[in-house]
């Protein structure tokens, strides 16, 4: 038996004890034994629920016990969870995460500690909700040169953007909506500004060419200005208004916005709608592949947790190589593409 602890029992914290339970034969038989939730550190108590007694409330509790294997962040935020990360890995336990701002802002240095101690440190669920897009990069898609990555990489402004498109709602009923269904980000400004998009297209950016992304040099807007006007304008030219994250690579830099982009009926991403994601990525062999699923919410992003707790007690006691490394990739940030 494998025991792990959660860090924050939000949304995506208590997807992942939810599916550890539901699923608990399917995962024991893919990884050989069963995983055991010993702690969830929260600020809160959770009295009369299932999980009361293994609520704690100083990190110290877990880092200290060599009982536990692994750690799953899912606090959000740069502190403490950065810390808690960081010291989690140095004390030789596995991390995974689906906080793309830790990932996106420190994600070389985890990734350093975590080889130096011989653990993993895994982040399936800080792109694209529950779509595997991560491993693919790193696995399947491990002998391509990698080209191009565009996708709608936020489900919370593609939500609104669909509701506002389709359903003639406002901008505020749509992302009221969307806090109620757990799409958004505690503080949605990152969400609507593209911040989110744009810490995820950086991951994405290094994961596919190796290097280290400084995400603030990538140009960003988000959809905060879009009205009704825009879409009249977008029916009539028969295109519909996507958030995208984009990144095009060369050797040695990439060329990466975000932005609200009008694209057409052809165009593959057009018909990703709600809350779901479309990636696309270019390989200099295989050509494009499109990446879909649900880009937010419970259950599809703790999926994406639970494959990585999966695939790092798989590997215990050895380091998977992610092959990115902490030469730092070069970015010229543009504000318009053609698509
Ligand atoms: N707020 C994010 C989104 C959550 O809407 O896509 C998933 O990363």
């Amino acid at each position: 038996m494998k025991n792990v602890a959660v860090m924050g029992y939000g949304t995506i914290g208590s997807g992942v004890v939810e599916i550890l339970d539901r699923n608990k034969e399917i995962i024991a038989k893919k990884l050989g034994e069963p995983v055991f939730v010993k702690y969830i550190l929260d600020l809160r108590e959770f009295p009369g629920t299932p999980v009361e007694d293994k609520i704690v409330h100083d990190f110290s509790t877990i880092v200290n016990d060599p009982e536990v294997s692994m750690v799953i962040e899912t606090m959000g935020g740069l502190k403490p969870a950065y810390a808690f990360v960081k010291a989690s890995l140095e004390a030789g336990k596995h991390v995974a995460t689906s906080n793309k701002a830790l990932v996106a802002a420190y994600g070389t240095e985890l990734i350093k500690i975590a080889k130096e101690h011989n653990v993993n440190f895994l982040f399936e669920a800080s792109v694209g909700g529950g779509i595997p897009v991560i491993r693919p990069l790193y696995t399947c898609l491990a002998g391509e040169e990698i080209e191009e990555i565009t996708g709608i990489l936020n489900g919370t402004t593609n939500y609104i953007l669909t509701k506002m498109d389709k359903g003639g709602e406002t901008f505020e009923s749509a992302l009221r909506e969307a806090q109620d269904l757990g799409y958004a980000e505690r503080n949605p400004e990152a969400d609507v500004e593209g911040h989110d998009t744009c810490r995820k297209i950086a991951i994405l950016t290094a994961m596919a060419t190796g290097h280290e992304v400084n995400y603030e040099h990538i140009y960003t807007e988000g959809i905060t200005n879009i009205t009704e006007v825009d879409f009249v304008y977008a029916d009539s030219l028969r295109t519909s208004i996507k958030l995208l994250g984009s990144s095009r690579l060369e050797k040695g830099a990439a060329h990466a916005f975000v932005a609200p982009v009008m694209i057409g009926m052809e165009h593959p991403l057009y018909s990703v709608s709600d809350v779901y994601n479309g990636i696309l990525v270019k390989g200099n062999m295989l050509g494009t592949s499109m990446f879909y699923g649900s880009g937010a919410g419970k259950l599809p992003t703790a999926s994406a947790v639970i494959a990585d707790i999966i695939e790092a007690l798989k590997n215990d006691g050895q380091h998977v190589e992610l092959g990115w490394d902490e030469e730092n990739l070069p970015i010229t940030s543009m504000e318009t593409m053609s698509f």
